[in-house]
């Protein structure tokens, strides 16, 4: 159990009360469903035969960067966990195309919008297709799909009288597309030494408006959604207060603005003078790729994965207008932190941004992906740095996992090439009863993980397989499997075996679940382990891998990854 020590509380548990803690708990995620009585019944429902993710569609106002893509591999990571236990998966992002900020880059850049928003969406495609970031959609909101279902929507709210003619005077921030009240600025003296006004969260400047729009009566919500976000939708839940807060003073939201002054838009129905609101339109996304108005098989979203810049927009605004148009909501809103760069928020208006491309250039992008899930931690911001990064990675995947791997099947030691048995007395008499412990607990780390996937929280999945690994590690460490392997007395031989059988069986279950963070680097080490492909599922990596016979080695394709030069 020692091997454990970084997990909490609960997982220390021996494997009897573990689970019966797990059968008494009430029944959130599907992972239990097998166990868990309060929850058979659900076992034949669409939710638990498909998944469906969401991330952000991102501003193409310039280049993705590493906070883009850090939201998407999250989303990625969870989509590849519920791809492997069956479910058919619905996972969707994109790119926002529409409103003042992208006429405006649009403009800087001497473009006319529709080529302009083309190309940069261009470079966020090819991005998450060279992270291999496995989306079943890829919505632009210029798609004529998309406008059409942002019309219908429209008008459903307006027939169920929750649009209305007004006026809107207040404050605006082009760079967030956001309306703000007075006590939501602040006055500050920019680098020319003016003084502007800017938004306290976002400190991105904003300018007053007064014009004639369209209103939604947001405030008629305020009830609804505070019992809403007290059902603790909203992970992690530190992010609750934080939206609970936007609520302490109703008002209803403009959802439109003048064609004259915003003309990169879809247009009001039966109105043309007036665009829809950019957050309505781009908001209206999760429901396009759902095939809206027939949302029976899709929607509602299991998981929207966020940043929590875009918090009130998602936990404020898009229930608001789902309730108001009679639609479920989403049932989880998973908020992450932000990336810093010298302490300061990464972000394309600043452009103090890590590209991704570069990176991938320099280290690879399944280097990035491990660095990301490992030490992003969706509860505080992470400062990147990129020495820090790369020695994760050697730390991790080249020293652990990829050190394990070359160990165990080295020709001078694993001779045969085989992914030996183990002889049971052997067993008994050569590994601990502490090893052998942690060798047969295997499932309690495959159950840590499982929880860990479902919650999201990636960074703690990843440091579980890395313990078991480090321990696999010490183990032929302490067998000296290269003594071992010099010689012919069978008793040795069986040792080895032995060993080998521990710190491969070690390595296949790792693999295995490691799928959903590094998939290329997983796929590798479980071919050279020779592990069928239908044999790679989580419920594979519960059951032994070995009947009886001893099976061969897969092909020898060079080093798992080699040490990565930090310069
Ligand atoms: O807000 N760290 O688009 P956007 C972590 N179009 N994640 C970051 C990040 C950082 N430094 N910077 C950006 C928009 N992100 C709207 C969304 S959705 C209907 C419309 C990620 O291009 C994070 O997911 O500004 C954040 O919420 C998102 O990119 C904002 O992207
Ligand atoms: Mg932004």
């Amino acid at each position: 159990m020692m091997i454990l020590i970084r997990l909490e509380k609960h997982e220390l548990m021996s494997r009897t009360k573990y689970l019966l803690n797990v059968i008494s708990r009430p029944c959130i995620t599907g992972v239990w469903t097998q166990r868990c009585r309060k929850c058979s019944s659900r076992i034949q429902n669409r939710q638990d035969q498909s998944f469906s993710v969401t991330t952000p569609i991102f501003y193409v106002n310039a280049a993705p960067h590493m906070g883009h893509l850090y939201t998407c591999v999250l989303a990625d990571a969870v989509a590849r966990y519920h791809r492997l236990k069956g479910k058919q998966i619905l996972f969707s992002t994109g790119t926002d195309e529409h409103g003042l900020k992208i006429q405006q880059a649009a403009d800087q850049s001497k473009e006319s919008p529709a080529l302009f928003t083309t190309n940069v969406s261009r470079t966020f495609k090819e991005m998450f297709d060279c992270y291999n970031i496995s989306y079943t959609d890829y919505i632009r909101t210029t798609e004529q799909r998309h406008f059409t279902t942002v019309q219908k929507f429209w008008t459903e709210l307006e027939t169920r009288g929750y649009i209305y003619k007004g006026s809107y005077e207040g404050w605006y921030s082009v760079s967030d597309e956001a309306f703000l009240t007075e006590v939501d600025v602040t006055e500050v003296v920019n680098k020319k030494g003016e003084k502007i006004m800017v938004s306290k969260e976002s400190g991105n400047p904003v300018t007053w408006m007064k014009e004639d729009n369209y209103m939604f009566k947001l405030s008629e919500f305020s009830d609804r959604l505070h019992k809403w976000l007290d059902t603790g939708v909203i992970q992690p839940a530190m992010f609750t207060p934080i939206a609970q807060h936007w609520l302490s003073n109703p008002q209803d939201l403009s959802v439109s603005r003048p064609s004259s002054r915003l003309s990169w838009g879809i247009p009001v129905p039966g109105d043309s003078s007036q665009t829809i609101y950019v957050w309505l339109d781009a908001l209206v996304n999760y429901l396009t790729v759902c095939g809206y108005p027939s949302l029976e098989q899709t929607w509602p979203a299991d998981v929207q994965v966020i940043g929590k810049d875009i918090l009130k927009f998602h936990a404020i605004y898009w229930p608001a207008f789902l309730m108001a148009a009679g639609l479920e909501l989403p049932k989880k809103i998973f908020c992450h932190s932000h990336w810093l760069i010298n302490c300061v928020k990464m972000s394309k208006s600043l452009g103090n941004v890590v590209d991704p491309m570069v990176v991938k250039e320099k280290y690879s992008a399944e280097v990035f992906r491990y660095y990301l899930l490992r030490e992003g931690v969706p509860h505080s911001d992470g400062n990147y740095l990129e020495e820090k990064a790369m020695e994760y990675v050697n730390s991790d995947v080249v020293n652990t996992f990829g050190n394990l791997l070359s160990r165990c099947t080295a020709s001078a030691i694993n001779r045969d090439q085989i992914y030996p048995r183990k002889d049971q007395d052997t067993y008994i008499s050569s590994i601990t009863a502490a090893d052998r412990e942690t060798f047969e607990n295997i499932e309690i780390l495959i159950d840590t993980v499982e929880g860990y996937y479902q919650d999201m929280m990636m960074y703690k999945a990843i440091e579980s397989i890395m313990s078991y690994l480090r321990w696999a590690n010490g183990l032929v460490e302490n067998h000296k499997i290269w003594d071992l392997a010099k010689s012919d007395q069978e008793a040795d031989v069986l040792h080895l075996k032995c060993v080998l059988h521990l710190a491969l069986d070690t390595l296949r279950v790792s693999g295995i679940l490691l799928q959903p963070v590094i998939p290329n680097i997983s796929e590798r080490l479980l071919n050279r382990l020779g592990i069928p492909k239908d044999r790679r599922t989580f419920e594979c990596a519960r059951k032994p891998y070995l009947n009886s016979p001893e099976l061969p080695l897969g092909p020898n394709e060079g080093v798992l990854l080699k040490r990565l030069k930090i310069n």
